[in-house]
């Protein structure tokens, strides 16, 4: 190493340790006292023996044995599973599990320091964890009023990944319910390791095609409504259930998947009604090597890179309170962006997409944007084929537009909710006033 670059490094590691309020900067950093902490409160949920992560994180031998995968990890803020792009758009969001930046410098330096175990008196004690057998939201709001179950399947000990899709009609209401809060609940403990994501679309009695309802990919397995808004269920609407099973070396046998939801009591109806999650494409317009195409033209080269663009224009006014973005594996990057009337632009997320993570990122109720009828939303998609996608099974082949994973595609969930005039203007004014208050 130069001379120049270590000086160079030197006053980085200096900058960090500037930032850490925890150890100060001669203090040895330790996994009692520093790193358990972090661990227990941020990882162990998946790193622990029943968890959906490929290791445990309880106890300080298996820390130190993976840290420095955990260094890399952490340092990349792959893990915790949160991939919000952090220089643009919107930061604040209700479901936020990210590290801060002086937590991560706790974790690199305790690694750099030689993963050292220090007092273990000082050690917090290991969390109670989920049993995975409970609802989440049953300590917030009671059991759930109504579940709705996927019917059975029997997932191999090895194979290829399945896609199951029943249909179910909502029975048990006597009238038509408010949603107020949703959760999905794999079975308990086999079906949390094979059902990679696990999404329903409502379909109200008698038409076709609905809106997105229900969501689980790993890490956020509920939804909670904005304050006074809901999702309205009825007697007959079906729930069309979207699960992608995968084989872990273990056959399952007749997995179900729960959708618990929680209603607003009998005869409230909240002010605000949503549309749950609409499907917003960044498909119709592609550009490869500057060349306009419609997506089912998409052809990314051997190591090429790809954009693909999509706009929506919103003819009415709107409340965006969640976005989830959806590629395959060589999707590396979505943004939804707004143009508002008067011409100026905001971005609003960006998802540093990581093909094993559907995650529904809420925005904090006041950052959701409110939008005038007239905006333009953008969706713009990042392709990589290269070698330097981490996730790519294989940069040489070609890739075109489909639906298997090998395959490209591009859309983004959208949870909206349309507003008439009045509301729209009370609900800036709430958020104004809100926001004095704060200050
Ligand atoms: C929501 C569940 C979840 C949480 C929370 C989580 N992980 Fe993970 N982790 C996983 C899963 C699942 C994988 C397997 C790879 C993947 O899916 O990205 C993984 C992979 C990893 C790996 C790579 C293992 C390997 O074999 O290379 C490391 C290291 C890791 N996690 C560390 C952490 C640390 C440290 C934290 C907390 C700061 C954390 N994870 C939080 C689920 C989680």
């Amino acid at each position: 190493m130069s001379l120049a670059r270590r000086i160079a490094t030197t006053a980085g590691a200096i900058a960090v340790l500037a930032l850490v309020p925890g150890p100060t900067s001669a203090q040895q950093v330790t996994w009692a006292e520093h790193v358990a902490p972090i661990l227990y409160q941020t990882c162990v949920e998946c790193h622990s023996p029943e968890g959906i992560g490929p290791m445990s994180l309880v106890d300080y031998q298996s820390a130190r044995r993976y840290a420095a995968r955990i260094r890399d990890m952490v340092a990349s803020r792959e893990m915790p599973p949160w991939h919000i792009d952090r220089d643009v758009g919107i930061q604040q969001y209700k479901n936020d599990v990210s590290l801060t930046d002086e937590e991560i410098a706790t974790v690199v330096r305790w690694v750099d320091g030689g993963a050292v175990q220090g007092n273990v008196a000082l050690a917090p004690p290991v969390p109670g964890l989920p049993s995975g057998t409970e609802w989440r939201l049953a300590e917030q709001f009671g059991p759930p009023d109504l579940v709705i179950r996927s019917t059975p399947f029997s997932v191999p000990e090895s194979g290829l990944d399945s896609w199951w899709t029943p249909e179910i009609v909502v029975d048990g209401i006597d009238g038509p319910r408010w949603v107020m809060a949703n959760e999905t609940k794999p079975q308990y403990p086999m079906g949390r390791k094979v059902v990679h994501h696990a999404n329903t679309n409502l379909i109200p009695a008698g038409e076709e095609r609905g809106s997105g309802f229900t969501n689980f990919g790993v890490g956020k397995p509920f939804d909670i409504y904005p304050e006074n808004t809901g999702q309205m269920v009825s007697p007959g609407d079906k729930v069309s259930f979207n699960i992608h099973y995968y084989p872990v070396g273990e056959a399952v046998a007749d997995d179900v998947v729960e959708v618990g939801l929680w209603f607003y009591p009998e005869g409230e109806t909240p002010r605000f009604a949503t549309e749950g999650d609409v499907q917003w494409s960044s498909q119709r317009e592609v550009m490869v090597d500057g060349a306009p195409l419609t997506m089912q033209q998409l052809v990314i080269p051997p190591h090429g890179r790809a954009v693909t663009q999509g706009i929506q224009r919103l003819d009415q006014n709107t409340r965006i309170h969640s976005c989830r973005g959806h590629m395959h594996l060589r999707g590396s990057s979505q943004q939804l962006e707004a143009v508002f009337p008067d011409g100026h632009t905001e971005i609003l997320c960006k998802v540093n997409w990581n093909g094993l993570w559907h995650i529904t990122y809420l925005f904090e109720d006041d950052v959701a944007p409110l939008l005038p009828a007239g905006t333009v939303l953008l969706v713009t998609a990042w392709y990589d084929n290269s070698e330097h996608n981490p996730v790519n099974p294989d940069p040489d082949q070609w890739v075109t537009y489909g639906r298997r994973s090998g395959d490209e595609m591009s859309h983004m969930w959208i949870g909206v909710t349309y507003l008439e005039e009045e509301d729209f203007e009370y609900l800036k004014d709430e958020r104004q006033r809100r926001v004095a208050q704060q200050q």
